[in-house]
């Protein structure tokens, strides 16, 4: 017997990277997972290698009406990961402060979207497990605005893990430090991310960058100790200690 049996849970960005990851050893414990993407095809081929009766529902996180979409479907939601989003690079004078908005529109507002249309359908014992990442608490270079929106993201999780405290509903954040085989490295130009991987690499005390599995084992403890709330945990390599 699994550890989320019969828990219904959804997964944006789930059709790839530490989504991707998450999803596996959530269906390995017997949850149904929902998972959430732009790209249907992805999902699709992401399900099937689940199993389980995983279903990819297509939608833009960053669009509400989507998002509303995706919750109407469902009775009912038990867990919540909200990894969909991406990153973008570049130095403060540089890169169009309208890239940084862009990014924030689907990945912050994106996860705004997604509770505020899965808590209605969320009983005692739910568990929402949000996606920040190390930038905010390590310096990441040409990485400014992705910065704030993690240290953003830390603080939404803080404040609703008290918020929804009397539902029975638990709020945690994964913030994971570098990920291997994951799709997000596509938003650095190929000459800029050798350099940047190995400088990264280097100043990480396990001196490798951590695996989509190594995420998914902090989400499986905070999706199942029941006592684990308004938590932000570093998966990094040790990276945020040094
Ligand atoms: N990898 C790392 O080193 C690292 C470190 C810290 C934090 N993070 C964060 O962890 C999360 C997952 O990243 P990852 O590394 O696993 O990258 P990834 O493989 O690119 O996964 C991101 C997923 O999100 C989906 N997505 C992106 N924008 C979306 C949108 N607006 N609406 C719906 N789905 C969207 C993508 O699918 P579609 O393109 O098909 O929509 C993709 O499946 C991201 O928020 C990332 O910033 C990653």
């Amino acid at each position: 017997m699994g550890k989320l049996d019969g828990k219904v849970a959804v997964v944006t960005g789930g059709g790839s990277g530490i989504g991707l990851g998450i999803a596996e050893r959530f269906a390995e414990e017997g949850a149904q997972l929902v998972l959430v993407g732009r790209t249907q095809a992805r999902l699709d081929g992401a399900a099937e290698q689940l199993g389980g009766g995983a279903i990819g529902i297509a939608a833009d996180v960053g669009v509400e009406s989507q998002v509303k979409a995706v919750f109407d479907r469902l009775e009912r939601v038990d867990l919540l990961v909200t990894c969909a989003g991406g990153a973008v690079f570049g130095t403060i004078d540089e890169l169009p402060a309208q890239e940084w908005k862009a990014l924030f529109e689907g990945r912050f507002f994106g996860q705004i979207y997604a509770c505020h249309h899965a808590v209605p359908k969320m009983s005692d014992g739910g568990s929402i497990i949000l996606c920040s990442g190390i930038a905010a608490a390590a310096y990441v270079p040409e990485y400014s605005g992705g910065a704030a929106l993690c240290g953003a993201v830390n603080a939404l999780g803080k404040n609703l893990a008290v918020e929804l405290a009397p539902r029975g509903i638990r709020v945690n954040v994964l913030s994971p430090g570098l990920v291997e085989g994951t799709d997000i490295k596509n938003n650095l130009p190929p000459e800029k991310l050798a350099a940047f991987w190995e400088s990264t690499v280097n100043a990480i005390p396990a001196r490798r960058a951590g695996t989509a599995r190594d995420t998914a084992d902090a989400a499986h403890f905070l999706a199942t100790c029941g006592y684990a709330s308004g938590i932000v945990i570093d998966v990094d390599g040790g990276w945020t200690a040094t």
